[in-house]
């Protein structure tokens, strides 16, 4: 496999998190707002939106893990790494590169739901378009995207290309 066409430059990444960051503005001025990112693939996104952001806000990870392929059944997703702090009664935004089938959300949302947060949201840079995720109520999306393997702006192909500052689709080598 290796790297091909651009699907997402740099620069309409960074149009989509300014547009994003000046939403969170406006509705989250006077809140206490905690940006929650999903490692590791949120690291970049969660780093550049937030510097789109001139409300108060702090900022907690969570680490998960899928169980391989029961997940597609069960949808059940393993914590690896939980939240520092408590979430009762703040405004929590939970931060993703990309949302595919929709399963890692549903079990965040499900977990973080029953801690009494005062807001819950979502904030996605990638969402895939499919029908199971019709239910998935995702607030801030970047682009919808279809059924390619995509890579770069937190997105990895084996643990690597993360890196890359755009967004990229993956292609069969020649
Ligand atoms: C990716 C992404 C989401 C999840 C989305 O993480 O960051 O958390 O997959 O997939 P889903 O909608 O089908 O559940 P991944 O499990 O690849 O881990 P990583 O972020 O550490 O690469």
């Amino acid at each position: 496999m290796k790297v091909g066409r651009t699907l997402v430059s740099a620069e309409e990444i960074d149009t989509a998190l300014a547009r994003i960051g000046a939403q969170i503005d406006v509705e989250y001025e006077g809140k206490d707002l905690l940006m929650i990112g999903v490692l590791k693939g949120a690291f970049i996104v969660m780093a550049d939106l937030a510097r789109h952001v001139t409300v108060p806000v702090e900022f907690d990870f969570m680490a998960v893990s899928s169980y391989g392929a029961a997940t597609q059944t069960s949808g059940v997703v393993r914590i690896l790494k939980d939240l520092d702090q408590e979430i009762a009664g703040r405004d929590v935004l939970i931060v993703e590169d990309i949302i595919d089938s929709g399963l890692t959300l549903s079990y965040l949302l499900k977990s973080l739901r029953v801690r009494y947060p005062a807001s819950l949201e979502v904030a996605a840079l990638l969402v895939k378009e499919g029908i199971q995720r019709a239910q998935l109520d995702v607030k801030y999306t970047g682009f919808t995207i279809g059924p390619e393997f995509v890579v770069g702006y937190g997105l990895d192909y084996v643990g690597k290309l993360r890196n890359l500052p755009y967004i990229a689709v993956m292609e069969e080598d020649d």
